[in-house]
């Protein structure tokens, strides 16, 4: 069975931009949510878990399914959040190396990205993510809605943040722009700098 992976810091870490309580919220039970739910209907389709969890949504029409789209919105909402939990930290961790170079080389600064990032993230309708990823034709900053995931266009999600009201709304009620300016105060970009490190090598 599947298992969400470690924070790798305390919920209340990411005090004063995250509150404890929607840390303990978003990890204990929405994540959790997800990850009981898509292990149990793997369970029913007698699957032998034998793929890592991003295997099995790159090849996730090779099988035949109950439930295909129930699985889809729960392997995305695990995939998703074992992501956007990395992309958080005790004190921020910038961009650095190729990544950083081509981030400046499209979008002129780091400062400029982040700025696209929330202009991004502020046109999503509803609930999902707004991502960084590395598409054929190179860096994008997408929305996605709901539980939907880069990883099932095979492309590769870099970094991500979690634009349902479960993340943000304890704290910042609406303020959903005051939640992504913060998020940049405790953003760790050390997945994506690694990822994009390893697939430019
Ligand atoms: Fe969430």
């Amino acid at each position: 069975m599947y298992k969400l992976e470690d924070l790798g810091y305390l919920y209340q870490d990411l005090e004063p931009y995250i509150d404890t309580h929607t840390m303990g919220l978003h990890y204990n039970k929405h994540a959790k949510k997800y990850l009981n739910t898509l292990n149990q209907l793997l369970l029913e389709n007698n699957f032998d878990f034998s793929l890592s969890l991003v295997e099995l949504a790159q090849n996730i029409d090779l099988y035949s399914w109950n439930n295909k789209d129930e699985i889809i919105f729960n392997l995305g909402g695990v995939i998703n959040h074992n992501l956007y939990f990395h992309c958080m930290n005790k004190k921020k961790i910038e961009v650095t190396g190729e990544l950083k170079n081509d981030l400046i080389k499209k979008y002129g600064s780091i400062d400029e990205f982040i700025k696209e990032f929330i202009t991004v993230s502020m046109r999503l309708k509803g609930s999902g993510y707004t991502f960084l990823e590395l598409t054929p034709s190179g860096l994008e900053i997408t929305n996605y809605k709901n539980q939907d995931s880069p990883i099932f266009s095979l492309n590769v999600p870099l970094f991500t943040i979690d634009l349902w009201e479960h993340a943000y709304y304890i704290n910042y009620n609406y303020d959903k722009r005051k939640y992504l300016e913060n998020f940049f105060e405790i953003a760790d970009f050390s997945v994506a700098n690694h990822l994009y490190e390893r697939i430019k090598r």
